[in-house]
């Protein structure tokens, strides 16, 4: 895949189960992109256990949140899509890019001190050290730009420090990546606690892409609402910030504007938009799900497709940590 398109690379951990934040915010405009940009898309197993994980429990969710992004649009002829293990480039730029980030920037990171909060008995270096591999994940491709939320921009900052130093001291072997916002895709919030992002760490608030439509009706409906007294669908992400995630996720799925909604919900509260809400989230992920399922079940098909995509990974990857390696003093075999 060599043209002159831009290109656009993309990670997420296979650590939890792809949920409606991860389509919204993320995947449902991945697809989209490859017409413009040469795309990667990637398992971040890697990443994954910076935090300890269930071996089985690692591979069944890597496979899935494969047939996931096929079942989401993405065509794996039109975007490389691969499982970030099988292309050993990334750890070993890892390693070198370790060489070339500051212990002091490291210590900045507001995930890693999250993460430390989180996992108290297992702060290994893989956690500290984890920008260091996103910054191989990104350069080794060259891409111009990084899609990824907020919570990531701060990793986007670190990986754009290194470029710096790196080219500032062999000349021009990295391309500058940019971070770019994925502000086209909806922000959404727990379901539970609107105050955060939706997140699988709080699964009564969190709605998965595979799971079963009763359990995501009964989310919606007990999902909270807000404690004012006009008790009316009505936009306000101050004031009302549960009422206004339902509605931030009824307008992804339907397209609706929020006018359009408030007038749909007019005299009817709350009672009746939850479940409204729930059907047209279990309508959008039902064809997902099953495509998925069907994937899944089809594995021959899904290994020709980690395949293909490592060879064309590794292709491209190769010559960037070639490159690096001559440039840093190392023997060629
Ligand atoms: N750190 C990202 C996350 O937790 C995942 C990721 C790993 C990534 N490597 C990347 C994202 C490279 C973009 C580019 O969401």
């Amino acid at each position: 895949m060599e043209t002159n398109k831009k290109t656009m690379l993309s990670g997420i951990q296979p650590s939890g189960d792809l949920h409606l934040g991860n389509y919204l915010g993320a995947i449902k405009n991945w697809g989209g992109r490859s017409e413009d940009y040469d795309c990667f898309y990637f398992m971040a197993d890697l990443h994954a256990i910076t935090v300890r994980q269930n071996p089985a429990d690692l591979r069944r969710r890597t496979l899935t949140q494969l047939a996931t992004y096929i079942a989401c649009g993405l065509d794996p002829e039109k975007n490389t899509l691969f499982i970030q293990s099988h292309v050993r480039q990334h750890a070993e730029l890892g390693w070198v890019l370790n060489c070339y980030t500051m212990f002091g920037e490291l210590s900045r990171m507001t995930q890693f001190k999250d993460k430390s909060k989180k996992n108290a008995d297992n702060i290994n270096g893989g956690l500290f050290t984890y920008p260091s591999l996103m910054a191989a994940d990104i350069l080794l491709y060259q891409p111009d730009f990084v899609p990824v939320g907020a919570d990531q921009k701060q990793h986007v900052e670190l990986c754009r420090n290194i470029v710096q130093r790196f080219n500032g001291v062999y000349g021009d072997v990295f391309k500058m990546p940019e971070f770019y916002s994925t502000k086209e895709g909806a922000r959404v919030m727990c379901l539970t606690e609107p105050a955060n992002k939706m997140s699988k760490s709080a699964p009564e608030g969190c709605v998965f892409l595979l799971e079963k439509p009763e359990d995501i009706a009964r989310k919606f409906k007990r999902a909270v609402t807000d404690s004012d007294t006009e008790h009316c669908v009505r936009y306000a992400p101050e004031e009302k910030p549960g009422v206004s995630n339902l509605m931030n996720i009824y307008a992804a799925v339907t397209g609706k504007t929020m006018d359009e909604i408030e007038r749909e919900f007019d005299g009817q509260g709350y009672g009746a938009f939850k479940p409204a809400v729930g059907e047209a989230v279990i309508e959008l992920l039902r064809p997902i799900r099953e495509e998925t399922e069907r994937i899944l079940a089809d594995k021959a098909y899904l290994e020709s497709v980690y395949k293909n995509g490592a060879e064309r990974a590794s292709y491209v990857a190769e010559k960037t940590l070639r490159k690096v390696y001559k440039k840093v003093g190392f023997i060629p075999r």
